[in-house]
């Protein structure tokens, strides 16, 4: 089973992208096995930091190292993605030459109660993980309009269609992971070279 870092750019705990990314959870069950890293604890970026780099930070960065794959969910602020993810994704791109993003698989989903679905923001997020090196999935995409009801009170995903869907998109996220997951023999080899 794969393990998929997950990680959210909203910091509610009533996040409608935290309960998108639950409801992929159980989609996935069987398949993808979900680790949720933190974010919301890291410190604004600073290159000072790294002559004694803030434990979250270095944690942060070994649990993208040990995930097979990276999954995005993110909301939409003032049509990009939120400070909060951006910081996220910078801290782990450093320092030069030792990011963890490089080649790791991975994919974007967004959930907001407006009517475009995060595609704004999802937009900004594909300009920005391919050139970090993440081998990012381009289709099927997931633009999740989070109405009223639109999860019941177990987190499920009310509507069937929407839900079969997430449950497509899954199995396309499954098959990507397995064509690009970096085998870890292949990552010793990459840090002893
Ligand atoms: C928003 N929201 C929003 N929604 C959207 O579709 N496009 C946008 O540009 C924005 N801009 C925006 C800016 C700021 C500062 C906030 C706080 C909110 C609404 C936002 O998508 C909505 O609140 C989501 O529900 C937030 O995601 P979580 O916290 O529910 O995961």
């Amino acid at each position: 089973m794969y393990k998929v870092a997950v990680i959210v750019g909203s910091a509610r705990p009533t996040s409608s992208n935290l309960k998108l990314a639950k409801a992929l959870e159980k989609l996935a069950a069987g398949k993808l096995s979900f680790q949720y890293l933190r974010i919301d604890n890291l410190p604004f970026y600073d290159e000072a930091l790294w002559d004694n780099p803030p434990e979250v930070v270095v944690q942060l960065k070994r649990d993208i190292a040990a995930a097979d794959a990276v999954l995005f969910v993110t909301p939409e602020y003032n049509r990009s993605i939120p400070g909060v993810l951006k910081n996220a994704l910078d801290w782990p791109s450093r320092p030069y030459g030792e990011g963890v993003w490089s080649h790791k698989p991975a994919a974007i989903a967004g959930a907001t109660g407006g009517a475009s679905g995060t595609a704004a923001a999802q937009a900004h997020l594909r300009s920005i993980l391919p050139m970090m090196g993440l081998a990012l999935m381009g289709a099927p995409e997931i633009y999740f309009q989070s109405r009223p009801g639109a999860f019941d009170e177990n987190g499920e995903i009310t509507d069937e269609r929407v839900r079969t869907n997430l449950t497509i998109w899954v199995d396309r996220f499954s098959d990507w992971i397995a064509r690009f997951a970096t085998p870890a023999t292949e990552v010793a080899a990459r840090k002893a070279s």
